[in-house]
């Protein structure tokens, strides 16, 4: 997601902000900018795309000054694009922001109402506003910055400079990184350690609902209800790459452990617990649309695809809709009959598969609706598509997908939602439950992240096997399919996801002592089933480790192994069964010692057919 970076001080800043920002750049952007103070005002440079383009723009209009705020944003509220870009301005105050305003269109309104005009479509210029208005009552920048937060609801670091206080940044956490660096005579702020590690190792990250001032003598620090907090600095021993990935030794390992954020911030500001509905004004789908479709189609590769089976699942079980899953390569090579009356749902984490790409453009063709599920916000699936609906992963370096799988889907679960509720097919109370127990998941994920230890000590084992079997049904189906993905592509272990009752179709002539099965068998409806199925394999050898649900205490007479999910909500077990496997396909490839974040032969973003 975004980057922040900020320096008080005796030393000219511009430069310390830019290269703050390009040891920020694996976050991913889309535009960046620069606000410094230069004695008598504040001056600002943004530019769109690389941080070259606003290292040119900066030689044509330099900001001198020893006070300064830089920013690179991953758009999410609106396009990447010069107005959007950080820093946003309000009279004096300059404001960068990382994270999502989750009530931005109620207080747009509010401000609108009282004669505000604004230059941008973000979220974040509104908390500039905000922060303005509460600064004309003459108080201190810390006070106006404590109240205008007191308006906001969702995720932000935010680092705050007014031009009538020159001598502090204010800065503010809530759900999202902020880390203050303690300089000698200076100070810096960031949203990661490797952006300040070259001029300071004494660091302290912020807490949830932390404010402070920064000035050259030190860090002010208070919660936001007013208590001074008295913690101190520690000294960072990590080397530049470790810091970059948060101390993981791989990206892949570190995205893995981000799941549980990158879920709550796809749903912050979707879901109105209250109503039982799903709130989503870019979909692009009207109430009518929704009670008039004739079908949902959804297509996708790789991860995406298995993502969509998922979404297959729920539009069936929730919305009861018609639905299918189709791979975008061979959806192009047939002649797909799809056309007015279906929704087409194009799933990709880059939004520039090519293959799904051409197959939007068949079915739009066609005549067919479609929406996008993307991590890239204006990339070119969404781009070419009627609504966009984007999750909120951030940046995914790993070439294996795994939180922007999960994120992709809490978007099947929100659409889901959301269609069941308008067609009339999901009853407000059965919602409300989806959508609680729905928000309580990151949690659940966070429980299942503790098993690491016993994940790596049953994957050691399995680094030696030739080949494994992947078994799901129902709802687990897809995480059967991804979890064979997910290890094929980084160990190389050859790997088959099956439909457990398939199993006996053909694949079951493969199980022997060398086989690993691996079951994914929550406890939901299909657990008596896939217990037999699972039972067959035993009979002839095959190895089981079973992802189960805690309370299953039968699984011992018939796992050799198992791995104990948190029991959820049988329609929301994908969240908790998923991430098992892409520990497992981790461990296993850093005991064979394999490129993790970068597997032979594959790309993050395949623009070729
Ligand atoms: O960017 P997309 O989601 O459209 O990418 C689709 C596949 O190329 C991608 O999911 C691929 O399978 C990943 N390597 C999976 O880890």
């Amino acid at each position: 997601m975004c980057g922040i970076v900020g320096y008080v001080g005796p030393q000219a800043c511009a430069d310390i902000l830019v290269d703050g920002l390009r040891r920020l750049e694996y976050r991913g952007y889309d535009s960046a900018g620069l606000a410094v103070f230069d004695g008598k005002r504040t001056g600002v440079v943004r530019a769109v795309g690389k941080l070259q383009n606003l290292v040119t723009a900066l030689k044509e209009k330099p900001l001198p000054g020893s006070l300064g705020i830089g920013h690179t944003r991953w758009a999410t509220h609106g396009r990447p694009t010069e107005v959007n870009a950080h820093p946003h301005c309000s009279g004096e105050i300059a404001l960068v922001h990382n994270g999502i305003i989750e009530n931005h269109i109620e207080l747009k309104r509010h401000l609108a109402e009282e004669g505000v005009k604004f230059a941008s479509d973000t979220d974040t210029e509104i908390v500039a506003h905000l922060i303005h208005r509460e600064a004309k009552t003459g108080d201190d920048l810390l006070g106006a910055v404590r109240r205008a937060l007191g308006h906001v609801h969702g995720a932000y670091a935010v680092a705050v400079m007014d031009a009538r206080q020159p001598d502090r940044i204010v800065v503010a956490k809530n759900a999202s990184p902020l880390v203050i660096g303690f300089g000698e005579g200076e100070m810096f702020c960031a949203s990661d350690i490797p952006a300040i590690l070259p001029y300071t190792k004494r660091m302290l990250p912020l807490e949830e609902g932390e404010i402070g001032v920064l000035t050259e003598s030190g860090l002010e620090l208070y919660t936001l209800d007013g208590k001074r907090v008295d913690r101190q600095p520690k000294t960072i021993t990590w080397s530049a790459s470790q810091a970059e990935k948060g101390g993981f030794k791989h990206f892949m390992l570190k995205e893995i452990n981000e799941q549980p954020r990158a879920i709550e911030d796809t749903i912050r500001g979707r879901v109105d617990l209250a109503a039982g509905d799903v709130i989503e004004s870019e979909l692009g789908i009207d109430a009518e649309t929704a009670k008039s479709l004739k079908r949902v189609y959804f297509i996708a590769c790789g991860t995406s695809h298995h993502a969509t089976l998922y979404g297959r699942f729920l539009m069936e079980h929730i919305a009861k809709v018609p639905s299918q899953t189709e791979l975008a390569s061979e959806f192009i090579g047939r002649d797909p009959v799809v056309g007015e009356g279906d929704l087409v749902v194009a799933v990709s984490q880059s939004g520039e598969t090519l293959d799904t790409l051409a197959a939007l453009k068949v079915a739009k063709e066609k005549g067919a609706r479609i929406l996008a599920v993307a991590n890239v916000i204006d990339s070119a699936i969404p781009r070419a598509a009627h609504g966009a609906f984007y999750t909120h992963a951030g940046p995914e370096i790993g070439v294996a997908s795994t939180k922007c799988f999960t994120t992709q889907l809490a978007a099947m679960v929100l659409l889901a939602v959301f269609l069941g509720r308008r067609r009339g097919t999901l009853e407000k109370e059965r919602a409300q439950e989806i959508l609680q127990n729905f928000v309580e998941i990151p949690n659940q994920m966070r429980t299942v992240l503790a098993l690491d230890d016993i994940i790596r000590d049953l994957a050691r084992p399995l680094a030696q096997a030739k080949s494994a079997l992947f078994l799901g049904r129902g709802v687990s189906y897809p995480i059967a399919v991804e979890g064979a993905l997910k290890l094929k592509e980084i160990s190389y272990i050859h790997a088959e996801g099956y439909a457990a009752g398939e199993m006996k179709h053909g694949p079951i002539a493969l199980i022997d002592a060398d086989m690993p099965v691996i079951a994914v068998m929550p406890d939901d409806k299909a657990y008596e089933k896939i217990a037999s199925n699972v039972q067959e394999a035993k009979a002839r050898e095959g190895h089981v480790l079973a992802v189960a649900t805690r309370h299953n205490a039968d699984i011992g007479g018939i796992a050799h192994n198992a791995i104990y999910v948190p029991k959820v909500d049988p329609v929301l077990s994908p969240f908790v069964t998923a991430l098992p496997l892409q520990l497992l396909s981790y461990f296993v490839a850093d005991f064979k010692g394999t490129d993790v974040d970068q597997p032979r032969n594959l790309a993050k973003t395949v623009t070729v057919e």
